[in-house]
């Protein structure tokens, strides 16, 4: 069975009273609840508060960014070791943020994807195509793409050591969603994909999350489709109401 899993992208949002008392709710509502998996992707200087307000509960902490380094003089970036000394079980990886606004290429990912599947992290990688790409009909094109550099030579032992999260440049942030139906369709096309690069086990074994303007009004319909297997979530992600919504949605 594949994990259900609810991650919030604080992207960065937040002081670090706001980031205690919303990670407290959080961690007090999900508790030992399992299923969902709910994971917190605050941003770096509030790992550490978010990481106590959830230990005891089944909550678990993910980086929004991971540098392909372990350590040495890259200003401003943390390695996974670090990320993982803090409390940290996940990361983020590729954001469509990380890619258009700092430059990050796909060689770059790569280099990261590879360094955190050998590490204490299990990266979740993201990808998705422009809007510009999806009307041009060069969606499959740019998704085979991305998947196959970003995770060219990755060696993984099973399908739960990296998550895959779709999401459509067009729909983060904009209040468009991709339809269940054009959502799944693409969720289908990667989980084809990662049987051709991994093996028809280890892909029907890994998580594929949807993300762009996920909330609790079409949260249902979304995570219904047969290759959706949770959601990352924005800015729905920074209130109780809406990301509680949105967990108990599955
Ligand atoms: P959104 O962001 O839910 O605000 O569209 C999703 C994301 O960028 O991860």
């Amino acid at each position: 069975m594949r994990k259900t899993i609810i991650a919030g992208n604080w992207k960065m949002n937040l002081t670090a009273v706001e980031a205690k008392n919303l990670a407290r709710s959080i961690a007090d509502y999900v508790g030992k609840r399992s299923d969902p998996l709910v994971i917190l992707c605050p941003p770096s200087p509030l790992l550490s508060i978010v990481g106590n307000e959830i230990a005891a509960s089944n909550v678990e902490l993910s980086a929004q960014n991971v540098h392909s380094d372990d350590l040495g003089a890259f200003t401003g970036e943390s390695s996974d070791t670090m990320l993982h000394s803090v409390g940290c079980a996940y990361t983020l990886i590729g954001h469509s943020e990380r890619r258009a606004i700092f430059n990050e290429d796909d060689d770059f990912i790569n280099k990261k994807v590879k360094r955190v599947v050998a590490g204490p992290l299990k990266p979740i990688l993201c990808i998705g195509e422009t809007l510009e790409e999806r009307e041009q009909g060069k969606t499959n094109d740019r998704i085979k793409q991305q998947l196959r550099d970003d995770l060219k030579n990755v060696r993984i032992s099973s399908g739960e050591d990296l998550i895959i999260a779709y999401e459509p440049v067009w729909a983060i942030g904009t209040g468009k969603t991709a339809t269940p139906d054009q959502a799944e369709e693409v969720h289908a096309y990667i989980r084809q994909l990662l049987e051709e690069i991994f093996t028809e086990n280890t892909a029907n074994a890994m998580s594929i999350l949807y993300g762009g303007s996920v909330k609790p009004e079409n949260a249902v319909e979304i995570l219904a489709q047969p290759n959706i297997d949770g959601a990352l979530v924005g800015g729905a992600s920074l209130t109780m109401d809406s990301f509680t919504g949105i967990i108990n949605s599955v």
